[in-house]
């Protein structure tokens, strides 16, 4: 079942349209839940008092906990709400008070640590906004909530914004949003904001996906090859994927400088940055700010580097063309 929780209050809602595209793209059963229609009711002191002796005598039956319980049955959560006050309209913090109850969405472990015992492994939060949208406490909060708390692993953002800017065309910001939509769980540096369109349509996403089935021991550097593995495929790729990007869209090749002398080549396209390559540093977080140019002549002085370069470009080549005529 996906859950679609709907906290959209105006009649002609372009959140809501954008969440409705985004439940086209999903397979399943929807249930919505308008939030502005269910008369939610802040927790307050009796309802807190009732609910907290109901949990500690582990009786979960009351009819205040089905909320919760449909929260955590759901395959996939959808959440719409427009951005309002740098946040999300009230219903829905309402909403997070009434589920969020211990035993039911979380749990806490033998280290006092929480631990989500939702069935969901994606979540997926959809806003659109008058003016620059800023994450931090609508997306930031809830993808905390769904990752650290309720165990939902996946989270994505879907966003249109600047929307009310005088002089923008809405619709038109809108239909970009609705063709833009990314379902699939990246993980590479960027990739939310990774929509650039070079001449064939694609956007880095597109090519990501397509050089993961490319990337391999033969592309890799040498002084990495032997560490080289299918799931280790953005080792050692990093500079001749980065110059091959920068064919595509133009902007800068840009390096963060390695404790080893070396730079992990990345992109920069305008205010869009995007490194593809990133996994093969796992969890450790690089810091791509202040980071120098680097030079095209300088990285393919080295005719070893030349060659993979080519032979990534054109197996690349090949795999554009068969996506473009399918
Ligand atoms: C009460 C209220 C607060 C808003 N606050 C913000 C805001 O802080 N920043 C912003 O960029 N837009 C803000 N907006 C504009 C909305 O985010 C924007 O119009 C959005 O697209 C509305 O979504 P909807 O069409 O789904 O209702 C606000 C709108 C309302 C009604």
């Amino acid at each position: 079942m996906i859950l679609y929780i709907n906290c959209c209050v105006r009649k002609a809602s372009r959140t809501d349209r954008l969440a409705r595209r985004v439940l086209e793209q999903l397979d399943g059963e929807v249930t919505e839940l308008k939030l502005y229609e269910e008369n939610l009711r802040p927790l307050d002191s009796e309802t807190l008092e009732r609910r907290t002796a109901l949990i500690e005598q582990g009786d979960c039956g009351d009819r205040m906990f089905d909320y919760a319980k449909q929260f955590a049955s759901a395959e996939t959560i959808v959440i719409a709400a427009p951005y309002w006050d740098l946040s999300f309209p009230a219903p829905l913090k309402t909403y997070f008070e009434i589920i969020y109850v211990t035993g039911i969405v979380s749990e806490y472990t033998e280290t006092g640590m929480p631990s989500g015992l939702c069935r969901a492994d994606r979540l997926i939060y959809v806003t659109t906004a008058g003016g620059p949208y800023d994450p931090t406490y609508s997306y930031g909060y809830v993808k905390s909530l769904a990752q650290d708390f309720f165990g939902i692993p996946n989270v994505f953002l879907v966003k249109a914004e600047m929307l009310d800017i005088v002089g923008n065309d809405a619709e038109d910001i809108l239909r970009n949003a609705m063709d833009n939509i990314v379902l699939r769980p990246y993980r590479f540096y960027g990739w939310e904001t990774a929509s650039v369109k070079d001449r064939n349509g694609l956007t880095p996403r597109d090519y990501y996906d397509l050089l993961s089935d490319i990337w391999s021991a033969e592309t890799c550097a040498p002084r990495m090859r032997g560490e080289w593995s299918p799931s280790d495929k953005t080792r050692g790729q990093c500079s001749i994927t980065a110059f091959l990007l920068q064919d595509l869209y133009g902007g800068k090749v840009l390096g963060v400088p390695l404790k080893d002398g070396n730079y992990h080549c990345f992109n920069a396209v305008g205010d869009c940055v995007f490194d593809l390559t990133s996994e093969q540093f796992g969890d450790s977080m690089l810091d791509y700010t202040g980071c120098p140019e680097q030079s095209r002549e300088v990285h393919f002085a080295k005719e070893e580097k030349h060659l993979r370069y080519e032979l990534l470009k054109e197996k690349l080549s090949e795999a554009v063309a068969k996506k473009l005529s399918q």
